[in-house]
């Protein structure tokens, strides 16, 4: 089968590489950008000092810093609408994942008239949108380097995937002094999402050779630094370690597939509104167990390279090292009864396969299957 990989066409990587964006803008030919981020951001000042370099630069900055976790389309509609008020040339997506793909979204909503609707799925998006710079300030879920948005549709109360090279970020600057003062909850929940991007582009039916070594180096990365990363903020190796680790899961996933983990876990994000690496986190162990049958030496690689005896070993470090970085269970994440949980789990399970993500699982399930696995994360 042959494969396609897509990739930023630059990706500037290091300490102090966020200070090039007005270099990278004005190589672009861009008077006037629209910078994409949150109130958090925003908040921290964080922005402010993008705005005082771009100043410096003669490029004006028009700020939209209303994209919320897990966007929504009403997100990416409201920053259109500021999009086509700036007149910006370029947009520059500055926060975590979910910053990025509103971003993303938005770039092409300016250049397509269709509904996001139609967006959904595989390839679906006929003309490329604005130029996009994506700058990371979560080690994280590697958007700046992938061709994948999830946005959810309010009306369906789904969270739609969408794939297509047509939103790949043109430049992602990587610059993990971003990332020195994340949380250590998020540094966990973001941290176990880059894992499970690794581990399900090795194992994905659409593995290949250009995405192994970069899920390889991502699962070995996390596996070594990630507690590090919580533990001690400031460790600037495990932060620059988790910020490689990330974006080369971002291109490894993106030009393979993530597989079941992530496609049960976009309904619980979409039903339970839990932020998508802890709804990753939940799920990782029992679908791995699920999974390892249907491609037992790729999980015996991974293993291996997590400094794991076996496939069996491998579930039980996941699992401890969900315990180690304080993840809970699921019943404990979602704030809801176990009936009004199981009245979900048909539609979750239906919503799962439709995503296309689980028919690249070594193991493809049946709905009763994910019904199952749900139930055991719980
Ligand atoms: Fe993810």
């Amino acid at each position: 089968m042959e494969a396609v990989f897509d990739v930023p066409s630059s990706i500037l990587f290091g300490a102090g590489a966020r200070l090039r964006l007005g270099a990278e803008l004005r190589k672009l030919g861009v008077s006037r950008a629209l910078l994409v981020t949150d109130q958090r951001l925003r908040d921290a000042g964080t922005i402010a000092g993008f705005e005082a370099q771009l100043k410096e630069e003669g490029i004006e900055a028009i700020i939209f810093s209303d994209v919320q976790p897990d966007p929504t389309d009403q997100n990416v509609a409201a920053g259109l609408e500021c999009l086509r008020a700036s007149n910006a040339e370029a947009i520059v997506a500055i926060g975590g994942g979910s910053v990025i793909d509103a971003a993303k979204i938005i770039g092409v909503a300016a250049t397509n008239p269709q509904p996001l609707s139609a967006f959904q799925g595989y390839h679906k998006i006929p003309n490329r949108g604005l130029p996009l710079i994506a700058i990371p300030t979560t080690a994280g879920t590697g958007s700046e380097a992938t061709k994948a948005a999830v946005i959810t549709d309010t009306a369906r109360l789904v969270k739609m995937m969408i794939l297509d090279a047509k939103i790949l970020p043109r430049i992602a600057i990587v610059d993990y002094e971003l990332s020195l003062t994340m949380p250590a909850e998020l540094t966990a929940h973001v941290g176990v999402d880059t894992l499970a991007h690794g581990i399900e582009a090795y194992v994905s039916k659409k593995a290949n050779g250009m995405t192994d070594p970069l899920a390889i180096s991502c699962i070995q990365l996390t596996s070594r630094y990630l507690l590090t990363a919580q533990k001690e903020p400031g460790n600037r190796g495990a932060r620059e370690a988790m910020a490689l680790a990330a974006c080369q899961g971002g291109m490894a996933f993106s030009n393979s597939s993530v597989c079941l983990v992530h496609g049960m876990s976009r309904p619980i994000g979409a039903i339970f509104h839990l932020p998508h690496g802890l709804s990753n986190a939940v799920l990782l162990p029992a679908v791995t167990r699920f999974s390892i049958p249907g491609a037992p030496e790729r999980y015996a690689d991974i293993a291996r390279h997590m400094g794991l005896g076996d496939s069996e070993a491998l579930v039980e470090g996941l699992e401890r090292l969900n315990a180690e970085l304080g993840i809970p269970k699921l019943r404990d994440a979602v704030r809801t009864d176990r009936s009004t949980f199981e009245s979900h789990l048909k539609k979750m399970a239906d919503d799962a396969l439709a995503s296309g993500s689980p028919q690249n699982n070594p193991v493809v399930p049946t709905a009763d299957e994910i019904v199952d696995l749900y139930r055991s994360a719980w």
